[in-house]
């Protein structure tokens, strides 16, 4: 039987860089989102962070000795190293040193954690973290190359500040984004994991700008993490990704067809351009509702007096798609400030969608909804029924929303083939 996420467990490895005390805010995103968490620490690792920090966030005993007596009380000896490794469903190394990705290289086995690490055959995921001068040493680049070529995923370190002063690349990739690729390797791993594989899931995500002179324009808070997430969740999930994106500072999801756009008219004309080809429909923008009735040639001067802009409806996108439903899945999503399960239901009936993600946003989302990392609502069903969705990762939250689109088409499927 497949194993939940409750049941699965990634083993932590934390070895001794200064990024190790990153590792406990990794442990908390990680046990939040259901996973259970065995740290194993290096000796070099503990003169960076007390064990402690990661049992109370993990509730589980740290490993950091190959040679502990691992008698049981009833005098029954478990080979530790070998009992882990048989156990894990990840080996997740955050933050990984130079030493260790080396040692990993090389097969050597000297502590715990590198011990473990070739007793276990499951898939590995890896978070340098170092001085830049380390991170593009030949040696290190080649390790991390051979590494990849055995099937780790390597979590690139991000450039910045580092704590020895320099300025480069080898700071450690924030907490989120090493939990959102464990999650990938994870789910690659599970069965039926590419539930979406005969999909091609067309996505919106990010605001849209609507010129208003060459220099101004009208826009909204979207940050397009959403949409994004929602793009990244279903290529993982085996489906054809094309990305329709209004501007937005992200990195473009791998491997999805990116179309950027800018205003609400070419966001209109890349979904109606890209539909034909799509299964599954999810507007997740922030498309303007109105835009500029002119747009000056010139920069507008500032005036003494005051300012009166005309405004004109922009396209409605999802109504149009929703008229061209055919077999597609349509999700919409409602932000709202007020009443917003209420106007949920009135937008699932009114644009012909099977299910409404509604958002509440404003000073009731306080720390979810428009540019933050977390997202919380309710999944509207076309028969009314509203789910709520607890404050979570907005990648978690993608996840959840592709659950039932996969049933839904599922049951699409089903009905065709019965005809
Ligand atoms: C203050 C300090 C900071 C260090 N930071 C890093 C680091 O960020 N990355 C790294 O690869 N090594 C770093 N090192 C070196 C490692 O601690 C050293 O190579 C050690 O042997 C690693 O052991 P481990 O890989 O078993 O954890 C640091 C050393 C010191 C003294």
């Amino acid at each position: 039987m497949p194993k939940t996420d409750s049941s699965r467990l990634i083993v932590l490895g934390v070895s001794g860089g200064i990024a190790a005390y990153k590792a406990a805010e990794l442990v908390r995103l990680l046990t939040d989102r259901g996973y259970q968490v065995q740290v194993v620490m290096t000796k070099a690792a503990q003169r960076f962070i007390g064990a402690l920090t990661f049992a109370s966030l993990s509730g589980r005993k740290v490993i950091t000795d190959l040679f502990e007596d691992n008698t049981s009380p009833t005098g029954e000896s478990a080979i530790e190293h070998i009992a882990v490794a048989q156990q894990a469903d990840l080996l997740l190394i955050a933050p990984a040193t130079a030493d260790v990705i080396a040692k990993f290289t090389h097969g050597l086995a000297d502590d715990f954690l590198t011990t473990m690490h070739l007793a276990y055959d499951g898939p590995i995921v890896i978070a340098p973290a170092m001085n830049s001068n380390m991170w593009a040493h030949p040696a290190t680049q080649e390790n991390i190359a051979q590494l990849r070529a055995r099937g780790a995923t390597i979590i690139d370190p991000d450039a910045g500040e580092l704590a020895c002063g320099m300025v480069g690349p080898g700071r450690l990739a924030e907490p989120e984004r090493i939990a959102n690729a464990a999650e990938r390797a994870l789910l690659a791993e599970s069965p039926g994991a590419r539930d979406l594989a005969s999909e091609t899931v067309l996505v919106t995500a990010g605001p849209t700008c609507e010129p208003l002179d060459p220099v101004r324009f009208l826009s909204n808070r979207s940050s397009g993490r959403m949409g994004y997430a929602l793009a990244e969740e279903a290529r993982s999930r085996g489906a054809r990704v094309i990305l329709v994106s209004g501007p937005v500072v992200l990195a473009p999801p791998r491997d999805c067809e990116l179309v950027s756009v800018e205003t609400a008219a070419q966001m209109h004309q890349a979904v109606l351009d890209h539909l034909s080809d799509a299964t599954v429909f999810v507007s997740v923008a922030a498309v303007a509702d109105y835009r500029p009735r002119t747009v000056a040639a010139l920069k507008l001067k500032k005036q003494t007096a005051s300012l009166t802009l005309e405004l004109e409806p922009t396209p409605d996108i999802l109504q149009e798609v929703g008229r061209l439903k055919g077999n597609r899945t349509i999700v919409g999503f409602a932000a709202e400030t007020n009443d917003v399960v209420e106007y949920a239901r009135a937008k699932l009936t009114a644009k012909n969608c099977d299910l409404i993600v509604a958002n509440p946003v404003g000073a009731d989302a306080a720390g979810t909804g428009f540019g933050s990392s977390q997202n919380q609502g309710w999944l509207v069903e076309r028969s009314g029924e509203a789910v709520a969705l607890p404050p979570m990762a907005k990648r978690e939250m993608a996840s959840r929303i592709l659950d039932r689109v996969a049933e839904l088409r599922r049951k699409v499927e089903s009905s065709v083939t019965a005809r």
